[in-house]
């Protein structure tokens, strides 16, 4: 059995693999580490910064590890405060760890990329996995220099690298990191505290989303996927629904008619105004049998019951 690490693990997405993955691994070969001090969890901790060479290779080889699930970066809102760290952790960790795949230290690695690769010159609807990628944001532009790298690595040295373009992610547990899809999430903490919602996009902004659980699911599900079935060398296009701020407001005022959002959009318009309004994923749903479980009402009630809101 693989000996894992999740580099990035108290994040949004981290916090959520990090349980599904102890399912099925061993407690004693399931390691998380971050840049954090601690784990929320009680799961083995490195803490380990990802722009460290040195000490993700002390760790790895320390630890036996043969699979990194690489998860740190600076999402697209925040990275366009910060755009010269945001190139430097999102492309300089995934050097590390494709040069620790390219030194066969590591034999498997799952790196997330994002739709934030498409941009204004990408079709807008049902955008396919091959199509003109400007993107707007510095995050943009790490993540389709990463998507190459990935491919040039696992072209050029025979790496295993295997990745997803994720559209929003939408989850109950850790809150999102700093990303232009958040107020997916925000809107329904919102709600619960008996507060109105300020939203930073118009109520018409539709964008691809996917539920945590199907996020999950889908890493899992690529990364137990025979190497010869994956055609898509760099990214795969995936996506669960289509959905705008006001279909969510919509659900959210049915429960109680005096929730009201204020529509107030900043700077991450543009951005969104940038990305796909859905994807064709039909690469994934051919070579690994991709299928997403939550649709968009699906995933309102789920987030309704597991946020507990009354
Ligand atoms: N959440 C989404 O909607 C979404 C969508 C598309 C792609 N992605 C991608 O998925 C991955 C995970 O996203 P997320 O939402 O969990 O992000 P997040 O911001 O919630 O978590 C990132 C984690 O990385 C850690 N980190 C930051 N710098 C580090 C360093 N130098 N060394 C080690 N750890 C460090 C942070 O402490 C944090 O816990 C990212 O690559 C992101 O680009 C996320």
């Amino acid at each position: 059995m693989s000996r894992v690490l999740i580099v990035g693990s108290e994040g949004q997405i981290g916090s959520q693999l990090s349980v599904e993955l102890s399912k099925t691994i061993d407690f004693d070969k399931l390691f998380l580490s971050d840049i954090k001090d601690k784990s929320k969890t009680d799961f083995k901790y490195l803490k380990v910064d990802a722009l460290s060479y040195d000490d993700l290779k002390k760790n790895i080889l320390d630890n036996d590890i043969s699979e990194v699930y690489h998860l740190a970066a600076i999402l697209s809102a925040k990275g366009e405060k910060v755009p010269k760290k945001t190139w430097n952790l999102n492309m300089n960790s995934l050097f590390n760890i494709l040069n620790l795949a390219k030194e066969k230290i590591i034999k498997k690695v799952f790196w997330p990329s994002s739709i934030a690769v498409f941009g204004d010159s990408s079709s807008k609807n049902e955008t396919p996995q091959f199509t003109d990628k400007e993107p707007i944001t510095v995050y943009g532009i790490s993540k389709l220099a990463g998507e190459n790298w990935c491919k040039y690595y696992n072209e050029a040295y025979d790496t295993d690298v295997r990745s997803l373009r994720f559209p929003g992610v939408i989850s109950y547990d850790t809150p999102p990191g700093g990303g232009t899809t958040d107020y997916a999430v925000d809107i329904f903490h919102s709600f619960k505290s008996g507060k109105n919602y300020n939203c930073f996009l118009n109520e018409d902004t539709t964008l691809p989303m996917i539920y945590i659980d199907d996020a999950i699911n889908a890493i899992i599900k690529l990364m137990k996927t025979s190497k010869d079935n994956l055609r898509i060398k760099s990214s795969y296009n995936i996506s669960g629904f289509s959905m705008s701020p006001k279909m969510i407001a919509d659900e959210l005022k049915n429960l109680n008619k005096e929730f009201d959002v204020e529509y107030n959009s900043d700077f991450r318009q543009a951005i969104a105004d940038s990305w796909p309004n859905s994807i064709m994923d039909n690469y994934a749903r051919e070579d690994w049998d991709w299928k997403e479980n939550f649709d968009f009402k699906k995933t309102v009630n789920e987030m309704i019951h597991k946020l507990n809101i009354k």
